[in-house]
């Protein structure tokens, strides 16, 4: 159903999406800064990686997060910024043939396909450190304190218990049959530590209290665990060509999921719980929550 709000999200989707991948294009062009400048084959794979379309959900949910608040909305597109560079790179070593081997990501060749696999890894890597570089910027108007907090926890998020190490749950998980409890641990960790940080990084920001960070980022968590059970729907049930990444691929690896334990309909239901979970804990912001719970909605039942 389209309701006010709905489109409103839509219409701040977008906007968002834009300011977002201009930040990062002038960013990616600024390239060097103190350091040597950047080998242009190096700089080309990062750009197509990081500027290939992309939802920006994870930035959104920094800088409505930042917003709801009272944050710095230029220390939050910092956040934000850094966050989806070590989305991107998570999305280009996830497509390598050692991982999923995906020659279509966003639409377009994926970055090992249109370079080459070395170039890929090596784009990976930069972005990675990029993001952090983002974080400490000079001209990122967040506070000394603020920086760090962010760096340690978007490190911990994107680490060996978080991002990485779900990705190696994830692909172990095809040769062995994880428990339902396993499955929620692995996907927590692979897409929910990521979409947590969104969430905790825009309260952080806004110099919230330690009970306001821990309600949002218990708003990430399950919005998280329903991003990545809809992304599993999506590769069971959706379009190629509309999700501009193959699909199948779940199925076709063998892989152990939610969706393969339980089926189309339960992972339906649970996803629809998991938003209900994460509107509760946004329900004492009242009417300043509205986008976010759209944004919750919207992820548990896209069509991409
Ligand atoms: C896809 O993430 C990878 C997962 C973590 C499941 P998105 O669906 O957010 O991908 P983009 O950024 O919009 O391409
Ligand atoms: C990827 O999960 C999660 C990441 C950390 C990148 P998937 O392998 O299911 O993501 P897609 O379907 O390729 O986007
Ligand atoms: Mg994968
Ligand atoms: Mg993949
Ligand atoms: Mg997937």
């Amino acid at each position: 159903m389209t309701t006010k709000s709905s489109t409103e999200f839509a219409r701040r989707l977008t906007d968002i999406a834009g300011e977002v991948s201009g930040f990062l294009d002038d960013r990616l062009a600024a390239a060097g800064g103190d350091a040597a400048p950047w080998p242009e084959k190096l700089a080309a794979a990062m750009r197509h990686g990081a500027l290939n379309g992309g939802k920006r959900l994870r930035p959104f949910l920094v800088l409505e997060t930042a917003r709801m608040l009272g944050g710095d909305p230029k220390a939050a597109m910092y956040a934000a910024a850094a966050l989806e560079c070590i989305h991107c790179y998570s999305l280009i070593h996830d497509d390598l043939p050692a991982m999923d081997d995906d020659d279509m990501r966003r639409g377009q060749p994926t970055v090992h396909i249109a370079f080459d696999e070395a170039t890929a890894i090596l784009a990976g890597d930069a972005l990675l450190t990029f993001a952090f570089e983002l974080l400490a910027d000079a001209d990122n108007p967040a506070t000394p304190n603020v920086k760090l907090q962010l760096v340690r926890r978007l490190a911990t998020a994107s680490g060996a218990g978080g991002m990485v190490g779900g990705q190696l749950l994830d692909l172990a998980a095809e040769t062995t049959s994880p428990t339902e409890a396993e499955i929620m641990t692995m996907q927590a960790m692979k897409t929910g530590a990521l979409l947590r940080f969104a969430c905790e990084a825009g309260a952080i920001v806004a110099g919230a209290d330690g009970e306001t960070v821990s309600r949002m980022r218990h708003f990430g968590e399950a919005v998280g665990s329903a991003f990545q059970l809809a992304d599993d729907l999506l590769d069971a049930t959706a379009d190629a060509a509309v999700l501009g990444k193959a699909t199948g691929k779940d199925a076709g690896r063998n892989k152990g999921t939610y969706l393969s334990l339980n089926g189309i309909e339960k992972t339906r239901a649970r996803c629809a719980e998991l938003v209900e979970e994460a509107n509760a804990q946004v329900a004492p912001y009242g009417e300043d929550a509205a986008l976010l719970r759209e944004a919750a909605t919207y992820i548990a039942r896209r069509d991409k």
